[in-house]
């Protein structure tokens, strides 16, 4: 029995700049701090980097051919701060500009709405060696960056993500130091934390002043924990991370305060009178993105002194190594509004599983099993949509196999399989069960 989504259900799909561009030296594009910490030796598998990714700046034709043939309704995608401002600020780099014309005027003539992220993880270097995001001045040119690019943008797209996981990209770029630009410490992430909170508060601010037909929001990433044990030290560290990783961000922009116990510490100097009430902005839409659970236990090296545990044994994982439960998913969405979104539409932005694809000899690519996780997890959002909540949307990641920030390419999460050698392009047999779902067709439940 297929079951149908609501009426104009929104189908999508995401990608980001660093991970599917390429291009990184070309045509005035500033080097991003990911390309500086590609790199350093043992940051990335295989030594791979975005330097060419799935050279989309040069082949977008192509890739905006298969959202059309997908029957997307929106396209998410992100710009590269860097390709704009090189420098981080100051003088903008017209042909970075005209880049993302030519990109967002071939998705509207493919019937398919642009959806735009400011910032997917690529800060200027030129502004990591200013502070990066534990300089609270990069808020401010954060804000510079989102009216430039909503000044020359804004006309044809409506949709407007400040950033894409702040949490991922604080806690892992400046707290355990796993994602660029590398940095471990408890103060640099804290300091992070709050600067890309202001920077959202401020960026948001600052697009509104510039165009007031805008529908602005965050993609925040949601994931459950629980303790890997009953033992008092994992059941505090399970509060912290939950504390670090799914409020740090969402708690000030919605409701205006940091989480306890993040809270004790996020305090002046490091938050300044007038720092809350900046950050908290109305917002148009409540995103997110999802994949999986996490069991967390103490963990003393870490800054925070926490850390995450394998799956149980027998339960089944994603290439990534990650859970595969739908059940939490169904979860976060309630969750998410019960906690935050109120009224507001709810659109999952980011959700989809890495599994080892093999080109068959017919040149097939029959990953079932991304199309069983498919209609696992897009069971769960009809489920929280009975349940009553506002699902508008749902963005598959990944349109494209792309750069999967430190497994390299190793590990390919599209419905198209990229052939990085030649860069062919192949559906897999999901990109035509997710182009069914996209035309209409109702899902079929397990
Ligand atoms: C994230 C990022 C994506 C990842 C995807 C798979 O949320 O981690 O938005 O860039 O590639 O989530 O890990």
């Amino acid at each position: 029995m297929a079951a149908n989504f609501p009426d104009g259900f929104l189908w999508g799909a995401s990608t980001a700049a660093y991970q599917i561009e390429g291009a990184t030296r070309e045509d005035g594009r500033g080097p991003s701090i990911w390309d500086i910490f590609c790199g350093l030796p043992g940051t990335i598998a295989n030594g791979d980097s975005g330097t060419v990714a799935c050279d989309h700046y040069h082949r977008w034709p192509e890739d905006v051919a298969l959202m059309r043939e997908l029957g997307l309704g929106a396209y998410r995608l992100s710009l590269a701060w860097p390709r704009i401002l090189p420098e981080g600020r100051g003088a903008a780099n017209a042909k970075g500009l005209e880049f993302y014309d030519r990109l967002v005027d071939g998705i509207l003539d493919a019937g398919i709405e642009p959806w735009i992220c400011l910032y997917h993880w690529d800060l200027p270097q030129a502004l990591e060696y200013r502070g990066g995001w534990q300089n609270r001045d990069t808020a401010h040119w954060y804000a510079e960056y989102a009216q430039l690019a909503v000044r020359r943008l804004g006309d044809r797209v409506k949709h407007w993500a400040t950033f894409n996981g702040p949490n991922c990209a604080s806690l892992k770029g400046y707290g355990d130091g796993e994602h660029a630009p590398g940095i471990r410490g408890r103060a640099s992430a804290l300091a992070a934390i709050h600067a890309m909170n202001l920077a959202h508060g401020l960026g948001v601010a600052a697009m509104r002043a510039e165009r007031a037909d805008l529908l602005l929001g965050n993609i925040y990433n949601f994931r459950p924990h629980e303790p890997a044990s009953e033992h008092e030290e994992d059941e505090i560290a399970c509060e912290v991370l939950d504390a670090l990783w799914n409020r740090s961000f969402p708690d000030p922009q919605m409701l205006g305060r940091y989480p306890e116990p993040l809270a004790t510490e996020m305090v002046e100097p490091l938050v300044q009178p007038g720092d809350m009430e900046l950050i908290r902005q109305k917002l148009d839409y409540f995103a997110f993105n999802h994949y999986t659970r996490s069991r967390v236990r103490r963990d003393p090296d870490h800054p925070f002194a926490v850390g995450t545990l394998p799956p149980e044994p027998g339960r089944p994982v994603t290439a990534m190594g990650w859970e595969i439960a739908p059940d939490a998913f169904r979860q976060v969405l309630i969750e998410a509004k019960e906690r935050y979104s109120g009224d507001l539409p709810i659109y999952v932005l980011e959700n989809g599983a890495a599994f080892p694809d093999q080109v068959e000899a017919d040149g097939r690519i029959r990953d079932d099993d991304r199309i069983a996780y498919l209609r696992r997890y897009l069971g769960a959002v009809q489920d929280a949509i009975a349940a009553g909540v506002l699902v508008k949307g749902y963005f598959v990641w990944s349109l494209l196999d792309n750069f999967e920030w430190t497994f390299g390419y190793s590990r390919r999460f599209g419905l198209v399989h990229v052939d990085y050698a030649t860069q062919q392009r192949r559906p897999k047999d999901s990109f035509h069960f997710y182009a069914e779902l996209a035309h209409g067709a109702g899902l079929e439940r397990e």
